[in-house]
């Protein structure tokens, strides 16, 4: 059997909790309930994952889903080598073995004919069957299932069935609050209170353009980023532009009202 040492994680992910999800989480875990994460991009979803497999001392297998993703992909083919053909199991079979937590993160940008191959694992069943070799692999009791989902950026045509959909507790994320958002930038970048502070804010009006023009406001991600090349010796107005600006929008009147909010706010 594969080792899946490289899949677990020794040492804490940071992770700053911004309400009951930790709680939540564990207590899906506890009948292994499947579990999508649901909010915007960069909000911590994939560290909230990485957090939760060490605090349950879970190896995690991630997946990153992709519209050329096929079955086989996930569960496994056989390839040819030199002793013929050799059966090699895909990253959800080799989970659903060994019970790691599969993560398949952006879900929706795999076809559905892809995504179903989860149903029967994620039902009471919690089985995979191989059909091309003939085998059905029942799931190790530790086994779970999480997804990440960014709602409002799919369109009709991509989205999860909702048969899919029905198997899974969802639990909501967003950008934290503005105390902990730059506790999170100080700890991710080492950047002193005051420019973290002034970065928060420059997020916060940032999202307030949502709808306005912008898909999406800056995610903590990007304030990180930004926070990253004022530690750099950046100055911060120039880093929000190359870490906040320039890639969130090619609108120019976008991008002075940003300049603006950022000279407001620095
Ligand atoms: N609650 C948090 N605690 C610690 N770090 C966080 C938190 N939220 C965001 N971050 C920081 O923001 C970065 C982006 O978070 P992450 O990669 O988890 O986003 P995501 O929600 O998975 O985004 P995407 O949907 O684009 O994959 C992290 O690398 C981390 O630096
Ligand atoms: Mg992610």
């Amino acid at each position: 059997m594969t080792n899946l040492d490289a899949y677990r994680i020794a040492k804490e992910p940071f992770y700053r909790s911004v309400g009951g999800e930790v709680g939540l989480f564990e207590a899906a875990y506890r009948s292994r309930m499947p579990v999508m994460l649901k909010g915007p991009t960069g909000c911590g979803k994939t560290r909230f994952v990485e957090h939760m497999a060490w605090r349950l001392g879970r190896p995690l297998i991630t997946v990153s889903c992709h519209e050329d993703m096929t079955a086989s992909d996930l569960v496994g083919r056989y390839l040819l080598d030199a002793e013929g053909t050799v059966w090699h199991d895909g990253p959800l079979t080799l989970a659903v073995r060994q019970g790691a937590i599969c993560y398949l993160d952006e879900i929706v940008e795999a076809r559905q004919d892809t995504t179903v191959v989860i149903h029967s694992l994620t039902d009471d069943r919690r089985i995979l069957p191989l059909e091309k070799k003939n085998e059905v692999v029942k799931a190790h009791p530790d086994f779970q299932v999480v997804i990440s989902y960014n709602p409002g950026y799919q369109s009709v045509l991509k989205d999860l069935k909702e048969s899919t959909k029905q198997r899974f507790a969802a639990i909501p994320f967003d950008y934290p609050e503005a105390a902990g958002e730059a506790e999170i930038v100080m700890r991710e970048a080492g950047a002193d209170k005051r420019t973290a502070e002034a970065l928060v804010r420059i997020g916060a009006r940032s999202r307030n353009l949502k709808g306005r023009g912008l898909e999406e406001g800056a995610s903590t991600r990007m304030l990180v980023n930004a926070a990253l090349l004022v530690a750099a010796g950046v100055p911060i107005a120039e880093a929000c532009q190359v870490a906040l600006v320039i890639p969130i929008t090619d609108d120019d009147d976008l991008r002075d009202a940003l300049t603006g909010a950022i000279a407001a706010c620095v």
